[in-house]
C-alpha cells in the first residue's frame, strides 16, 4: 500500500445512489483508516460544478457511524480536501482524457497508481462511458477496476450483449458486478451459519426443510422513480438479482474453499439446477391508491395504463438431490405495510404425535421455523416448541433469539462499505461472475417475455396493505403458508 495510491472515480456523481450510498461509504472507509494513505475521490458527471460546489453537495451526506462528533467533523474536512470534480460527457473521450490528466496530477507522488471506477449512470450511456473510462482513463502503472451495478440488461440476450460490450474494453477480472444485497451483514453470515454450525448443516435439505421463503417488503412506492422502475418492474428490480442471489448462497453445496472462484462455482451450479420459472409460478400485483396514498399509476413518471408489477410472488424449485420438491417462495413488493427483508425456513413436522393434543389445534403452528431477518433490526431466531412453565403440560412456540442490536451493540456497516472495500482489496467473493449473471437471466427471461407478450394484468392491492391475495393462493398450491403473516 505504501507504494501505491488509489483514485476512486464515481461516474454519475450527482445521482441519488452516489450521494446516498457511495460517498458516505467512501467516507466511512476513510474514517476507519481502511483506505490507502494516498487516495483521492473524483466525481464525474455531465453537469458543470467546481470542486467547491461538489464538496458542498456531498458534505451533508457524510456521517460518522461512531459517536464522536468532533473527530468526525475533523475527518470530514480532511476527506473533503481529497474530493474533486470533473464535468464531461459520457459518450465522448474528451472528458475522460481531461479526467485522466487531473488524476495523474495527484497521483504523481507514487510509483503505482490504482484506479477504481464506480458506474452509477443510466443504462443508455453505460457502455460508452465504460469504454471511454477504460480506454482513456485507465491506470498506466497499477490496476484498473470498474464497478458496475444493475440493470445488467433486461433479459438474457441484452445482458449478453452488454457483457460482450464490456469485454471489449475490460478483462473479466477488472469488472466488479455489484449486487448490494451480498454486502449486507446477514447475507454474508448465511454461509457462516450453515457451514460452521454442526446443528444446521445436517438439516439443510429436503429431508428436513419443507419450504424456504425469501421476503422483501417496502412500505413506500416508486415516488418519482417510476421512470426507471416502469421499464424493469419488481421481478427485474429485486427478485432476479437480490433474492435469487440469496437463494444461491442458501442452497449451494459447500464450496471447496472460501476463494471467490470456488464460491461462485457452487452458486452457478445451483442456479443452473433450478427450474426455469413458468407463468403459472408467478403472481403479479400493482399498488393502487388508498386514501391520500397515491397508486402506482398516480406517479407522474409512470406511463399511463402501465401493467408493470410492483409486487410479485414466485415459486421456484431446485432440481437436485438436496432440494428436489422443496418450494422456494419469493415475495417482493413496494408500497406494502412495512419495510423488512427476511428468509424463513420452515421445517417439516416432527413424526409421531406424542404432544399433538398439548399443542393446540393447528399442527403447522408447531413446526420449527428459522428466521433470518436481513433488515431492519437484524436477527436470527429459531422457533421451537417449549413447555409452558408450571404444573400442567401445555406446549407453546417460543424463540431462541439472536438480536444483533442487543448482542453486538454496534452499528452495522452499510453494504456499500463492505463491497467497496472488497474492490480495493481485489476480493471478488461478493461480486457476480458473468456466467452467474447469465444463469440468473436464463431462469427468468422466458417468463418475463411471456408476461409482457400476453399483457398480463397485475392484481391490484391497496397502498400499505400486505399485497394481493394471489400470493396466498400461490403459496397454498404448494402447501405453504407465508411465515411473515402468521
Ligand atoms: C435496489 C432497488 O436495488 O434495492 C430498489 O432498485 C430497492 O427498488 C432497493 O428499493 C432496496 O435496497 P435496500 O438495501 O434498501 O433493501
Amino acid at each position: 500500500w505504501t507504494a501505491s495510491s488509489l483514485s476512486v472515480v464515481v461516474l454519475g456523481a450527482s445521482g441519488d445512489l452516489a450521494k446516498k450510498k457511495i460517498f458516505p461509504a467512501l467516507f466511512s472507509l476513510y474514517y476507519e483508516g481502511l483506505l490507502p494513505e494516498n487516495f483521492q475521490v473524483f466525481g464525474y458527471a455531465r453537469s458543470k460544478m467546481t470542486d467547491a460546489e461538489f464538496r458542498d453537495m456531498i458534505t451533508s451526506t457524510l456521517t460518522c457511524r461512531v459517536n464522536a462528533r468532533e473527530r468526525c467533523a475533523e475527518a470530514q474536512e480532511r476527506f473533503l480536501k481529497r474530493c474533486f470534480y470533473q464535468a464531461g460527457p459520457y459518450d465522448e473521450p474528451g472528458g475522460f482524457q481531461a479526467l485522466s490528466t487531473r488524476l495523474g496530477e495527484q497521483e504523481a507522488v507514487k510509483p503505482r497508481a490504482n484506479r477504481m471506477f464506480f458506474l452509477s449512470i443510466p443504462p443508455n450511456v453505460f457502455l460508452s462511458a465504460t469504454g471511454n473510462a477504460a480506454d482513456h482513463a485507465r491506470s498506466k502503472s497499477g490496476w484498473t477496476r470498474v464497478i458496475v451495478e444493475k440493470p445488467f440488461g433486461r433479459d438474457s440476450a441484452s445482458s449478453a450483449e452488454l457483457g460482450r460490450g464490456l469485454a471489449q474494453h475490460l478483462a473479466e477480472d477488472e469488472i466488479y458486478r455489484i449486487d448490494h444485497y451480498l454486502g449486507k451483514e446477514l447475507i454474508e453470515n448465511l454461509t457462516v451459519l450453515r457451514f460452521s454450525n454442526r446443528v444446521f448443516e445436517p438439516l439443510w435439505s429436503r429431508q428436513y426443510i419443507r419450504n424456504v421463503q425469501i421476503i422483501f417488503s417496502e412500505n413506500f412506492g416508486t415516488e418519482g422513480r417510476g421512470g426507471y422502475f416502469d421499464q424493469y418492474g419488481i421481478i427485474r428490480d429485486v427478485i432476479q438479482n437480490h433474492l435469487l442471489q440469496i437463494v444461491a448462497l442458501f442452497a449451494m453445496e459447500q464450496p471447496v474453499s472460501l476463494d471467490a472462484e470456488d464460491i461462485r462455482n457452487e452458486k452457478v451450479k445451483v442456479l443452473r439446477s433450478m427450474k426455469v420459472v413458468a407463468p403459472e409460478d408467478v403472481v403479479m400485483g400493482q399498488y393502487r391508491a388508498r386514501g391520500k396514498l397515491p397508486g402506482y399509476l398516480d406517479d407522474k413518471t409512470v406511463p399511463e395504463g402501465s401493467l408493470t408489477p410492483t409486487f410479485a410472488a414466485i415459486a421456484m424449485f431446485i432440481n437436485n438431490h438436496r432440494w428436489d420438491g422443496v418450494p422456494f417462495l419469493f415475495k417482493a413488493g413496494k408500497a406494502l405495510h412495512k419495510r423488512y427483508a427476511e428468509i424463513r425456513v420452515q421445517f417439516r413436522h416432527v413424526p409421531g404425535n406424542l404432544y399433538r393434543d398439548k399443542q393446540g389445534a393447528d399442527p403447522d403452528a408447531a413446526c420449527n421455523e428459522l428466521v433470518i431477518r436481513i433488515q431492519p433490526k437484524e436477527a436470527i431466531y429459531l422457533k421451537i416448541n417449549n413447555k409452558v412453565p408450571g404444573l400442567g403440560l401445555r406446549l407453546e412456540q417460543t424463540r431462541l433469539d439472536l438480536q444483533y442490536q442487543q448482542q453486538y451493540q454496534v452499528e452495522l456497516p452499510d453494504a456499500y462499505e463492505r463491497l467497496l472495500l472488497d474492490v480495493v482489496n481485489g476480493d471478488k467473493r461478493l461480486f457476480i461472475r458473468y456466467d452467474e449473471l447469465q444463469a440468473a437471466w436464463d431462469l427468468y427471461t422466458p417468463v418475463l417475455h411471456e408476461l409482457e407478450r400476453s399483457q398480463a394484468a397485475p392484481e391490484l392491492y391497496p397502498y400499505g396493505s400486505r399485497g394481493p391475495l394471489g400470493a396466498h393462493y400461490l403459496a397454498a398450491r404448494h402447501n405453504v403458508r407465508w411465515g411473515d403473516l402468521a
